[in-house]
Formats: C-alpha cells, structure tokens, sequence
C-alpha cells in the first residue's frame, strides 16, 4: 500500500452551495448569524494559527502539554492500530500521538475539508516517519464519514476543543454519529476547553494585538469574495463575550451604525441597525460532570480524563 492515500468524499462544488445556504438563513433570520465553519478560507486559517501563538489564548499550548506528557498512556490505554483525526488541520500536535502509537500504527486517517492542509501535513509527517501509513479524507465529518477499512482497534481523535463550536443538540448528534464509528475495543479521544474565570475567557477571544478580532472579520471578506457581496469589515466592530449561563464565550459582529450589506449572488440585501450584532461563533467550555454525561448520552463511556498543569484544558478517552 502506497504511504499516502487521499479519498476526496466532499463534492468541489459543496462549499459554494453550503455558504450560500448558510448565508441566506443566518442573514434573514433574527437575530443573524453565521456557522464558524466559514472562516477558515486561506487567510481565516492564516489568522486561527496566529491565534494559537497569541499569550493569550491557552488551549492549544495546554492541550499540547497533555498530549506531550499523556501520549504513552492514550498509546498503552487503546493500543490503537488505527488513528483517525476529525478536523485535523496541521495534524502538527498529533505528532505527538502518532509518534507514541507506532510502531504498532497501522493507519493515520486524518479527515478535514481543506485539502491543502492535509496534503501539507501528510507530506511533514511522513518525511520523518516514512513507515506510516496515511490515508486522508476530504470530507465534512458533520455531515456522516464512510472511514476505509483498516485494522482495528480504532481510536478516534477529535482536538482543539473544536466540539465546543457546536450548539448542544449539534454535540448530541455529532458525539452520536462519532459513536456509530465504533466497535467495541475503539475509543474516541475528546479535547475540550474548560470553564474558568471570566477575565482569562474573554481576553483569549479578545487578544490586545487585535488578531481575534481580525479573524472574526475575516468571514465577512469571505462572502464579500465569494459572494460578491459589499459587508465593510471596517464598519464592524469585534465582539467577545462569556454567557455564564450557557457556558460559552460568543464572538459576534456589531454594525458600528445603521448599515446594508447587498449579496447579488443571493439577489439580497440586509440591513443591519446601528449596533446590531450578528453571532459567528460558540466556543463551549465544559466541566467533567458534563462531558461525562454528554458522552453517556451517545452510549460513551468516559474512562479517562486528563488536564493540563494549571487545569484549563482537558482530554478525555471515551470508550464503547
Ligand atoms: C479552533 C474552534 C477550537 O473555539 O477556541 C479561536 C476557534 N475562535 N479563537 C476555539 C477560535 C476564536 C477555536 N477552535
């Protein structure tokens, strides 16, 4: 078997049509909003890794930490001889986990939509590791996975906290969905951001350097390209804010005044009051007693659960 497959099981038209779908229902309905999936174009991507190194946002420095002193464990707890990675981006943190799986590693499957990232990564990784063996998936994970047939047992990684992007009912269906990839003997490795102060929330979703807020804008250079659509990013202003209630930081734009967007592709134009704010992302944060029962919830059983030093990031192992 050649070192690198790729399955491409995402139609190359399926952006264009979601985005258009997503646009006209969060830009018509009330109050407006839009699924965090689009701001990862070429330099929404660009910005989220910029993200990563800010000294403010912590998730992906703790969960690295994690991974790079729990590995032997996850590697011992599973004896996985297939890794699957949801959402995989650089794969750049999973090295770690590869590294402590071989040489018992059958497959690496990273799944993600971008195609360029998993060509990227598949190239880095297997220059260092040229055993390994790499079958890549251009596919939506949220929207169901036909995995290729590897030795078992499987263990499924989903990282970053990502999970905290979906809405409850939408974590409900996905952990489901995860669950139906199973056979007794796979586990799914889980990583969620935790909840803490407010102060530490908000500033790693409000950075001072403005990046955060560049990436948050960025989505509206996305339809203004895509869409040929006019949004201003200039006349928006970045907003990040904790509900205590729900237990998310939402980041959302606020049209500094009265305003229209004009979509000709959508035959649309939405008027925005001043201060009016559009949602364009959830990022959930979690405690143990939850995870554990959103797992049991989708026939998963939480039989792991590690954090960071400091206790702002966790992993969990959710077995069959
Ligand atoms: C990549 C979805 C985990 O929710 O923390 C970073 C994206 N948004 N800064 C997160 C994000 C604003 C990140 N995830």
């Amino acid at each position: 078997m050649s070192p690198f497959q790729l399955t491409r099981t995402l139609a190359a038209d399926a952006a264009g049509a979601d985005l258009r779908a997503d646009v006209l229902h969060g830009l018509t309905r009330s109050p407006k909003e839009l699924p965090p999936k689009w701001f990862y174009d070429a330099r929404g991507s660009e910005l989220f890794e910029e993200i990563t190194r800010l000294p403010e946002y912590y998730p992906t420095r703790a969960e690295r930490e994690i991974l790079v002193t729990r590995a032997p464990e996850i590697a011992a707890a599973t004896g996985a001889r297939t890794l699957v990675e949801l959402g995989s981006g650089s794969s750049e943190k999973t090295r770690f986990l590869i590294d402590a799986l071989l040489p018992g590693l059958d497959a690496y499957v990273p799944v993600d939509v971008s195609e360029s990232a998993l060509v990227g990564a598949a190239e880095s990784l297997l220059a260092d590791r040229p055993e390994l063996h790499v079958h890549a998936l251009v596919a939506d994970f949220t929207r169901g996975l036909a995995l290729p047939g590897t030795p078992g047992p499987r263990l499924v990684a989903f990282l970053g906290g990502t999970i905290g992007n979906l809405l409850p009912a939408e974590r409900r269906t996905f952990l489901r969905s995860v669950r139906a990839m199973l056979a007794p003997g796979d586990a799914l490795l889980l990583g969620t951001d935790l909840v803490k102060d407010e102060a530490t929330l908000v500033a790693a979703y409000d950075d001072a350097a403005g990046v955060t807020a560049a990436f948050n804008k960025n989505v509206l250079s996305v339809i203004d390209r895509e869409l040929g659509a006019d949004a201003d990013p200039a006349a928006f202003d970045h907003v990040a804010v904790w509900d205590a209630e729900r237990e998310w930081i939402e980041m959302r734009l606020r049209a500094r005044r009265a305003l229209t967007v004009k979509i000709p592709e959508l035959d649309l134009v939405v008027p925005f009051a001043a201060g009016e704010e559009m949602r364009t992302e959830v990022s959930a944060k979690f405690r143990q007693a939850g995870v554990r029962k959103e797992l049991a919830a989708a026939d998963l059983e939480l039989s792991r659960w590690w954090t960071d030093g400091e206790g702002r990031f966790a992993l969990s192992l959710a077995t069959v």
